[in-house]
């Protein structure tokens, strides 16, 4: 065997390939693993996966993980493996906690900043031999990344109906290379039941991802049972009605709403737990709040009324913060919800808060001036004010042991030490925050916002109003700031994507606004950036990741012919080269100007196109999965122009 890197995957693909065509038994063996690997070693044979190979661990503490690897190599293939607990047995298939020196010449991974913690080891090896497999790692967390990697390979390598699975031979040594890997989830503007949530946790875990952050509460709905406040969830958790499309003044009539129960909350967080993700709980304050207001309007500064609202936006009415009253509110709020989350960190949110409700508010300015607050050339006193709140929050969590999150406005007016800042904004409020020694967790919307459109505005779905953050331009994001000095680089202790909802109004919707980003996500977030590789990440490992979901009923956006992403060439000649991007997928072209479909062309080789003088073409082009699922029609326009 011998080492390779990731540039040598493609190269590989196509000697593994060849293998197949002289060796039929062997067939093609795929080693997609995404996020991808800090070391692999890929050997030329294959293991065979069949049913009633037992699965073994040394240590009683891997009973569970041995039992899940088998319920998922069940669910993925429909082959039952046994468990069995000692190494003396047939065992095939090996979990094992061991040495930390075995991971000793890995990266060490970012996330590391001097206050933190040390966070769980999770390296693991995966070595697939010809007669057994390994995991091991030296902790349960490391264990289940392996398990992931394991997974995945069997996932690429299914034979349809097939009794047995070959995988390749293998070598894997791996390591985050953030502490922090999350996706944040509104469930607040559009509502998805515990099922979903399990379902996006799922596949967040397949993925090597450790946060699934829930954002709770908003103005347009409060989705959280609280036990002292029973009204929340039964007035603020429906709204009358939702407007339709960006505001647009026309509502659809028809009652929303939906919230968890504290036990449904505690089966979600379980079985995230079970699979290593940390479920981080966000109520967003002071702003944000209309769902409480209108639930108790004493608690705003004007006494309401006030109403969940069915349009989406900022709202100005937001939590007094002169109010005693309101402070206890939320208090007694965070008090059920750090009893129910077990995470270290409590996510407060403090984004866009307005301040023109707290400028005319007498018990606001009375606060203000009992606080002796003043305002200065950087901020006016409702600014301070917002930051005395955050503050009071922070001292409140922090007396229950925990940390406190807030997205980056929390930075303006001056911030406790131990705040760690969720960066949404401009990335210079993340430098700017990893400068004042706070940890930061990077989820710029100008990368990561996953209500984004990701194609042609025309003929995608209705999303957000501005921004466009495709696969590509969420892969090519480095979280951590060149700006920074190497002292305060490891302030950046991770990232997170936010999939806000105002307009996923269906989970399928959330599926492709999810899937491909979420495994480009995965990639900036755990491999080093040794190993990353666009051209290898978008057309040898993904096209097999979405061959595998296509299969499964995942939505998933199919992207767009590979090669055809630019709009307009000139020359007069032109060879166009194009790749599909879901492996056993077709794409299909026209000259005619219409949306191309299955009855245009099949693509089957390169071809080229002449452009006469004074002339162009338009080419039009779709992918369509094995499933029959389709892309978007891609436009390249080719403009005469002589060479020179
Ligand atoms: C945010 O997008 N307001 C955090
Ligand atoms: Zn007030």
């Amino acid at each position: 065997m011998k080492r390779i890197t990731l540039a040598w995957a493609l190269t590989l693909c196509s000697f593994i390939t060849f293998i197949a065509c002289s060796s039929p038994d062997v067939g093609e063996r795929s080693v997609s693993i995404i996020p991808a690997p800090a070391q692999m070693t890929v050997g030329e044979g294959t293991f065979t996966i069949h049913p009633g190979i037992e699965i073994g661990y040394a240590d009683e503490s891997l009973k569970g993980m041995g039992e899940l690897l088998s319920n998922e190599i069940e669910k993925l293939s429909g082959i039952k493996l046994a468990s069995a607990s000692d190494k003396e047995s047939n065992c095939i298939i090996f979990l094992e906690l061991t040495d930390p020196k075995e991971f000793a010449d890995l990266p060490k991974a970012y996330g590391l900043s001097p206050k933190d913690s040390v966070p769980v080891d999770e390296s693991y090896s995966l070595s697939i031999q010809k007669r057994n497999i390994y995991i091991k790692a030296t902790t349960l967390e490391g264990i289940y990344r392996g398990i992931t990697t394991l997974k995945q390979i069997v996932g690429g390598n299914l034979q349809p109906g097939g009794e047995k699975i070959y995988l390749p031979l293998l070598e894997v040594k791996d390591a985050p290379r953030f502490a922090w890997r999350g996706l944040s989830f509104d469930v607040s503007r559009c509502f998805f039941d515990p099922e979903e949530v399990k379902q996006v946790i799922d596949m967040v875990a397949l993925y090597k991802m450790n946060v699934l952050h829930m954002h709770l509460s908003d103005n347009q709905g409060w989705r959280i049972e609280i036990k002292k406040y029973p009204e929340l969830t039964q007035i603020g958790s429906k709204r009358k009605e939702t407007v339709i499309g960006h505001n647009s003044g026309t509502y659809d009539g028809k009652e929303y709403g939906g919230f968890y129960t504290q036990d449904q909350i505690r089966d979600v967080i379980n079985y995230a737990a079970e699979r290593h993700i940390t479920i981080i709980p966000e109520i967003d304050m002071p702003g944000h709040q209309l769902a409480a207001l209108a639930t108790y309007p004493e608690l705003g500064c004007t006494g309401g009324p006030y109403d969940v609202w069915g349009q989406w936006g900022v709202a100005d009415d937001v939590i007094c913060a002169g109010n005693e009253k309101s402070t206890q509110f939320l208090e007694d709020v965070l008090s059920e919800v750090i009893d129910l989350f077990p995470s270290e960190y409590i996510h407060v949110g403090g984004d866009e808060c307005p301040k023109v409700r707290w400028e005319k508010c007498p018990k606001c300015q009375a606060r203000i001036k009992a606080e002796g607050i003043k305002g200065d050339k950087k901020h006016s006193a409702e600014e301070y004010l917002q930051s005395y709140v955050i503050s009071r929050m922070e001292k409140f969590v922090e007396s229950k042991g925990r940390h406190i999150i807030g997205w980056d406005e929390i930075l303006e007016g001056g911030l406790a030490p131990r705040a760690t800042v969720m960066n949404w904004r401009d990335t210079s409020e993340g430098i700017k925050a990893a400068r004042q020694h706070h940890d930061v967790i990077m989820a710029p919307n100008a990368f990561l916002y996953f209500d984004y459109i990701q194609g042609d505005r025309a003929q995608e779905p209705l999303a957000i109003g501005w921004g466009y953050n495709p696969t590509e331009r969420v892969y090519v994001y480095e979280p951590v700031p060149e700006q920074l000095a190497p002292e305060h680089r490891p302030y950046i202790i991770g990232v997170e994507a936010p999939l806000w909802t105002e307009h996923i109004d269906t989970y399928r919707k959330a599926e492709y606004m999810l899937f491909p980003r979420l495994m480009a996500l995965s990639e900036i977030a755990w491999s080093v950036p040794e190993v990353k590789d666009l051209k290898n990440f978008k057309e040898e490992r993904l096209p097999v990741h979405l061959a595998w979901l296509d299969t499964t009923g995942i939505i998933y956006r199919v992207p767009e012919p590979i090669g055809m992403e630019r709009d307009t060439l000139y020359g007069a000649e032109f060879t166009v080269s194009l790749k599909v991007p879901v492996e056993g997928g077709k794409i299909y072209y026209n000259f005619e100007g219409q949306p191309a479909r299955e009855t245009d062309y099949l693509y089957e080789k390169p071809f080229r196109i002449i452009v006469p003088e004074g002339q162009k073409r338009e080419l039009k082009a779709i992918t369509v999965a094995p499933s029959g699922k389709r892309s978007i029609t891609a436009t390249t326009i080719f403009i005469h122009q002589k060479s020179k």
